[in-house]
């Protein structure tokens, strides 16, 4: 498969459950690009048992986002690191404005700006049928049906205002996301060329 050579810098978004941490592992593995994922690096600090993790557990288990600031500062040093340095695709980040304003400036700071934010649109059905499958099959603390609801009201009232803020400085574009995997990374690759 060809490599995507122009816009390597990129925001995969949309609610949880969407396919995004699906669909950026696929673009790491096929396209080189950095999957960038505060979720995923959150539970390795769990797993890991550092201070941050401790901090981060109670937040993750019942679905509110963890603070800003502890955020921002996690994402900085990956992106400034050389992983993302050929390129990265964003995952579960930014999720409030003031994430937003942050990686604006720390993106003109590396000189790396984003090139655009992909939107994965999954109906609500769809969503709730794959989180609840993950949960019977993975355990995921925070797959719990009562915690599934309140991530995607958390994805309603604080992190949908997001797009209309990235909306101002870069190219949406919306993807159906409720294809096969395999259907939805073709429609990527599309969208990327
Ligand atoms: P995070 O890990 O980012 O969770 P999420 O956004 O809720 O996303 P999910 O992993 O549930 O869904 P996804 O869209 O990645 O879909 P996936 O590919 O996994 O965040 C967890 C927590 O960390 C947050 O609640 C918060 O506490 C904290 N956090 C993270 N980022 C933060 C931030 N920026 N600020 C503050 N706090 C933050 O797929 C889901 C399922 O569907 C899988 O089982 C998959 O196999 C399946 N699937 C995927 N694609 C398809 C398909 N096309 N067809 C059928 N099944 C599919």
């Amino acid at each position: 498969m060809s490599r995507v050579e122009r816009r390597r810098h990129l925001v995969l978004f949309g609610p949880p459950g969407s396919g995004k941490g699906t669909q950026a592992e696929l673009l790491r593995e096929r396209q080189g690009l950095d999957h960038v994922a505060p979720g995923d690096m959150l539970r390795q600090h769990l797993a890991d048992g550092t201070e941050l993790g401790k901090m981060a557990k109670s937040y993750m288990a019942s679905g509110r986002l963890v603070p800003d600031d502890v955020i921002v500062r996690m994402i900085k040093g990956r992106l400034e690191g050389e992983s993302s340095s050929d390129g990265f695709v964003l995952d579960g980040f930014p999720r409030t404005v003031a994430q937003t304003k942050d990686l604006q400036q720390l993106l003109a700071d590396l000189g790396r700006p984003l090139d655009m934010v992909i939107v994965l649109e999954v109906p609500m059905k769809e969503l709730l049928a794959r989180l609840s499958l993950r949960a019977d099959q993975q355990h995921r603390e925070d797959d719990r049906p009562e915690v599934i609801k309140h991530r995607l009201e958390v994805y309603h009232e604080q992190t949908e205002p997001v797009l209309e803020f990235l909306g101002e400085l870069v190219p949406v574009v919306v993807v159906d996301g409720s294809a096969s995997v395999e259907e939805v990374n073709h429609s990527l690759l599309k969208v990327l060329q």
